[in-house]
């Protein structure tokens, strides 16, 4: 399976890259393809229709829906700001959300999706993730029910940022697992 992971926050050291870098190596252990969107790629000026039609920014755009178009699975994590995601991760949907000329719908109709969030404080997200839940499926989106929210983040890597908690990789592996499932198409029984 191809799996993009995409990081609700670009900032240095965040812990949302940490917890997706922990996740793209547990998909590279169970044989799968990992591509993490980068920054720049994921760092669009504020939405507004009148710059939508900017070649440059269509450019970046038409990259990005490739990436999209690409994965068989989405696995996004973001902070949670004031118990939503973060404005960075909201102007990257809609962004998206625009449809390529010609197209009926978003290269987002229909992607198989796994949510994570990582925080400093002890909840690590509880109060977003369902939110963000709603937000995607609203785009089309297929949301795997169970999210991993990870509390405590800060202690639970070492000083290189690497995840160190044995219980929380078994959770992405778990995740990813049964996201690859559902992307996996049913297998039609042969007639007797
Ligand atoms: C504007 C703002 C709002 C925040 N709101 C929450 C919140 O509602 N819940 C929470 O657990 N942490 C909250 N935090 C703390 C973030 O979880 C913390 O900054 C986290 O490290 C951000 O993720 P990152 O390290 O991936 O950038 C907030 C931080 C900021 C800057």
């Amino acid at each position: 399976m191809n799996i993009l992971f995409i990081s609700g926050s670009t900032r240095d050291g965040s812990l949302n890259k940490s917890l997706l870098d922990a996740a793209a190596k547990e998909a590279r252990k169970l044989n799968h393809q990992t591509a993490i969107l980068p920054d720049q790629l994921a760092s669009f000026p504020l939405f507004h229709t009148e710059i939508e039609a900017d070649p440059l920014i269509q450019d970046s755009l038409l990259v990005l829906r490739q990436q999209i178009e690409a994965a068989d699975v989405i696995l996004i994590s973001s902070p949670e700001y004031n118990g939503f995601h973060t404005p960075h991760l909201h102007n990257l949907f809609t962004w998206v959300s625009r449809r390529a000329k010609g197209q009926s719908h978003s290269v987002l109709e229909g992607k198989i999706m796994g949510l994570l969030s990582a925080a400093p404080g002890q909840f690590g997200g509880v109060r977003m993730l369902p939110r963000l839940a709603s937000f995607a499926a609203d785009h089309g989106c297929w949301v795997h029910p169970r999210y991993v929210a990870v509390g405590g983040m800060a202690s639970k890597t070492d000083e290189n940022g690497q995840l160190t908690c044995s219980e929380t990789t078994k959770k992405l592996r778990n995740l990813i697992d049964q996201l690859c499932q559902m992307a996996t198409p049913a297998r039609v029984a042969e007639p007797a």
